[in-house]
């Protein structure tokens, strides 16, 4: 299969640069730069490498280089920001740093003719985030653009097949950038385009219904979209010797828990619900830490699912539904860990499968969906937002009890009933309520009451790393409120979250 490296130097748009490229059906995958040497890149058989790039400066003595040797086995290279001074750099130019170089946000360039640039008008506008730029480019480059402060924009040198662009084409803010990335794809790098969702899924049927031939294959599903799809995907591909197992831990949204069974027992799978929602109170039973909570969940949950296996007799094969971001290694240092994000799919090492099966493991959350669409799953499961695999525990602050669920389920329901009633669901990226750990006064009827409060979020982002609150409009917020203070009996008070990420996190624990 053709396909493309983009080489990490820890850039913040690395898994956009790669997203971007198989938007176009090419295959891309990333890898960081300390990671793969120049041998390995020639026998892997890239059709096309892209430098990202990154947080450094050429000239500092720790900043991630590479070997030079790269630009001379023949294969077509684009350097983007850092990616394209340290090109110019290895290859004998010049970088300068200059405060008055710089260049933030959108930028007018002007570009000359050249392959990169084919259907490029000659002015338009780009993102550019940079401090240093290429003064000079290396002998044999000629600069193919400019803007007010950058002289090098961009560099090339045909006959090599080397190119470097100082901008981002992989943001949309720069106009063109679709259009020179299909460049360097099709026409530089001689690409076809064989990566499309179709292909993937009838490979994907082809390749396990021959090596899971006879094997039982055993999945567990959460209803999230990632092991929904693993588990259509795979059902098309081995029918009954794929099963199931949904492990309800009773920490799931209202109705959630028999839409699932309903929406796979509809396609006929193998499918074994577990009820265990006594076993996790039990277990959480006076908790309050969060931690703690993403802790016992987690191994609960390793429990039950062991436990339902092991009735199945031998099994020989567990399915995963790890997906690309998952197993893509950064270019960057560690980051420090704010939550666990315990993911109750993640299942154990300790038992005993003679093989583990990832089948979407080479795909973006958005080709998942594209496949889950292809295979025919229903539109609101695909498009389901995230869902923490601690579910509604980590959103009763302190004390989990059944009591507390049941309330919060219920203005849970109302809530995004009342976002669907406005037509706002993709407005906004997630969006939930919260039981916080705190009853006030308040008076319904005629009488005091002393009752809980629920606080409501919403939130809008790209890529839940960072996240805007979402501006919803008062009348959704009121309509929201009314009516949960009104049909919930032990609930006095509705406060609307307001707060970013950072400083705070999407979920409250
Ligand atoms: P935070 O709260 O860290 O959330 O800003 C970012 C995204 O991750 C989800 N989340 C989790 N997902 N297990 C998961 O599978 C977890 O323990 C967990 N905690 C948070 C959260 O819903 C948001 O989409």
């Amino acid at each position: 299969m053709e396909k493309i490296l983009v080489l990490d130097f820890g850039g913040q748009y690395n898994q956009l640069i790669a997203r971007r490229v198989r938007e176009q059906h090419v295959y891309a995958e990333i890898k960081p730069y300390h990671n793969i040497s120049v041998e390995e890149i020639r026998e892997a058989g890239y059709r096309g490498i892209i430098f990202t790039g990154g947080p450094n400066s050429v000239y500092d003595e720790s900043s991630p280089h590479y070997d030079p040797r790269v630009l001379e086995l023949g294969i077509p290279v684009l350097g983007i920001c850092y990616g394209h001074q340290l090109m110019a750099y290895m290859a004998g130019g010049t970088i300068a740093s200059a405060e008055s170089g710089s260049e933030y946000g959108k930028t007018a360039v002007a570009v000359s003719p050249c392959p990169l640039f084919r259907d490029v008008p000659e002015s338009s506008i780009t993102w550019m985030s940079h401090t240093d730029f290429v003064r000079v480019p290396p002998e044999g480059f000629r600069v193919v653009a400019r803007t007010g402060k950058c002289p090098c924009a961009a560099m090339c040198c045909e006959e090599r097949r080397l190119y470097g662009v100082q901008f981002h084409p992989e943001v949309t803010h720069t106009e063109y950038g679709r259009q020179m990335l299909r460049n360097f794809l099709y026409d530089i790098c001689g690409c076809a385009g064989s990566w499309t969702m179709d292909d993937f899924v009838a490979r994907a049927v082809a390749k396990y219904g021959a090596e899971l031939a006879g094997k039982k294959t055993l999945l567990g599903l959460s209803g999230g979209v990632d092991s929904s799809v693993a588990a259509v995907l795979l059902h098309q591909a081995i029918g009954d010797n794929l099963t199931c197992v949904f492990v309800d831990h009773g920490l799931l949204r209202k109705g959630e828990g028999d839409m699932v069974e309903q929406t796979f027992r509809g396609y006929g799978i193998r499918l074994i619900r577990v009820n265990a929602e006594q076993r996790f109170l039990d277990r959480l039973a006076g908790v309050t830490e969060p931690e703690r909570k993403r802790k016992i969940i987690g191994e609960e949950f390793i429990r039950v699912f062991e436990d339902e296996a092991r009735k199945l007799g031998k099994i020989h094969v567990l399915v995963q539904g790890t997906i690309y971001p998952d197993v893509i290694e950064s270019g960057k240092g560690d980051s420090a860990v704010i939550k666990s994000h315990h993911n109750v799919g993640g299942l154990p090492d300790v038992m005993a499968f003679d093989e583990i099966v990832e089948p979407l493991r080479d795909l973006f959350k958005d080709e998942v969906r594209a496949v889950g669409t292809r295979l025919g799953l229903p539109h609101e499961l695909v498009w389901r937002q995230p869902f923490p695999g601690p579910g509604l525990a980590v959103r009763i602050i302190g004390e989990i009890t059944k009591e507390k669920l049941d309330l919060l389920r219920e203005a849970d329901a109302i809530f995004r009933e009342e976002i669907a009633n406005a037509g706002l669901e993709q407005a906004t990226n997630q969006y939930f309520a919260v039981l916080t750990d705190l009853r006030s006064v308040g008076v319904k009827g005629d009488a005091r009451a002393y009752g809980w409060t629920i606080a409501l979020r919403a939130v809008t982002t790209d890529d839940f790393m960072t996240a805007e609150w979402t501006r919803l409009p008062y009348e959704v917020l009121e309509r929201a409120s009314s009516r949960i203070t009104g049909e919930i009996a032990s609930i006095t008070r509705v406060v609307y979250d307001i707060t970013s990420k950072p400083p705070a996190t999407v979920e409250w624990e």
